[in-house]
């Protein structure tokens, strides 16, 4: 299908579903990475109950379809990608409290519920101050740091299906794993329901402090990144083996390899996606080379020349 057929279809499915189209917009603004070529289409949601029906259309379109949570992940080219995009971050987050239990709408910003959840007094996030990121998206990748990750907090996920299908899924132990869930690939998480447990307000906010002050203790403040690059090999830091390697500082046009940690690359704001996809080829290449150890990238990419790859 070419990308003026996949726009006109596009165009049409999103104004049935009540969704805004975006025609050829560039991917870059909406990554925290800040890089990333113009899409074929960009689609905007009304709302997540139309988020079914408007997935439906445009898997039985054929469409290309990708979805984009916070975008704190992601990494796309610089060409121009013949995909339709649907933003998931347009839709408003909610959370609905009934006690420790939250209903939490998947584009809800995880920072959003950790000031909720600590306004009332309520343990078991805490480990995420500091992350960027939608809910969504820390379920699918179960999100971690400091020693807590999302897994275990998550009693409910309503899922869609590409094809628009809904599915409920409630998750045991061995659905998440380190960097890892049950989520399939092209699945949509709409909600999720959380457990926290009643804690003490004073002792949840002075953990939240501590988790903040030992991120900006480690990890690096301004310029644009998405988090850790890599993967954590078992039994092994990707940031120490490639600090090992003597890799800090290492920079490709407006990419860097961070002073502060070596698994965070910074864009400095003139970086193209080929610079950071290529210093990531070099720090995987000289940590193989030095070490034995092949690094897999915690990121997503998306290219233009292929279907979505994790390399
Ligand atoms: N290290 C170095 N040099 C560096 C960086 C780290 O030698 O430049 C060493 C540290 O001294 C330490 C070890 O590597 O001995 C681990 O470093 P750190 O404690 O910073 O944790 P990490 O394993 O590198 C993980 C997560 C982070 C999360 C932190 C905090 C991964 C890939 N990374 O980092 O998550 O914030 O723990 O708990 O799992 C992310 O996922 O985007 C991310 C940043």
């Amino acid at each position: 299908m070419n990308r003026e057929r996949m726009q006109a279809l596009a165009r049409e499915i999103a104004s049935a579903h009540g969704a805004e189209a975006l025609l050829d917009e560039r991917l870059a603004p909406w990554l925290s990475m800040r890089v990333g070529g113009p899409v074929a289409a960009f689609l905007k949601p009304a709302d997540s109950d139309s988020l079914p029906g408007l997935l439906a259309a445009l898997h039985a379109a054929g469409l290309p379809v990708r979805l984009l949570g916070g975008g704190s992940n992601l990494v796309a080219e610089d060409e121009a990608l013949d995909l339709v995009v649907v933003h998931l971050g347009s839709i408003g987050g909610s959370v609905e409290w009934d006690g420790a239990r939250a209903r939490v709408a998947a584009g809800t910003p995880l920072a959003v519920l950790l000031r909720d959840s600590t306004k009332r007094g309520l343990t078991g996030l805490e480990w995420a101050a500091g992350l960027p990121g939608s809910v969504g998206g820390a379920v699918v990748g179960n999100a971690g740091a400091f020693g807590g990750e999302m897994g275990p907090s998550v009693r409910e996920v309503v899922l869609v299906a590409p094809d628009g299908g809904l599915r409920r899924h409630r998750p045991d132990a061995g659905d998440f794993s380190y960097r890892r869930s049950f989520v399939r690939e092209g699945e949509l998480v709409l909600e999720v329901e959380l457990e926290l447990a009643e804690g003490e307000p004073e002792a949840i906010r002075a953990e939240v402090a501590r988790v903040n002050a030992q991120r900006s203790g480690s990890q690096p403040k301004g310029g644009h990144s998405s988090g850790c690059m890599f993967k954590n090999p078992e039994g092994d830091a990707a940031g120490r083996l490639i600090d090992a390697c003597g890799l800090k500082g290492r920079r490709r046009g407006g990419a860097s390899v961070s002073e502060r940690h070596a698994n965070f690359l910074i864009n400095d704001g003139s970086a193209t996606a080929a610079d950071i996809l290529g210093l990531m080829d070099e720090v995987r290449a000289e940590v193989r080379r030095a070490t034995g150890v092949e690094l897999e990238s915690e990121v997503r990419v998306w290219r233009a020349r292929e279907a979505e790859v994790r390399p």
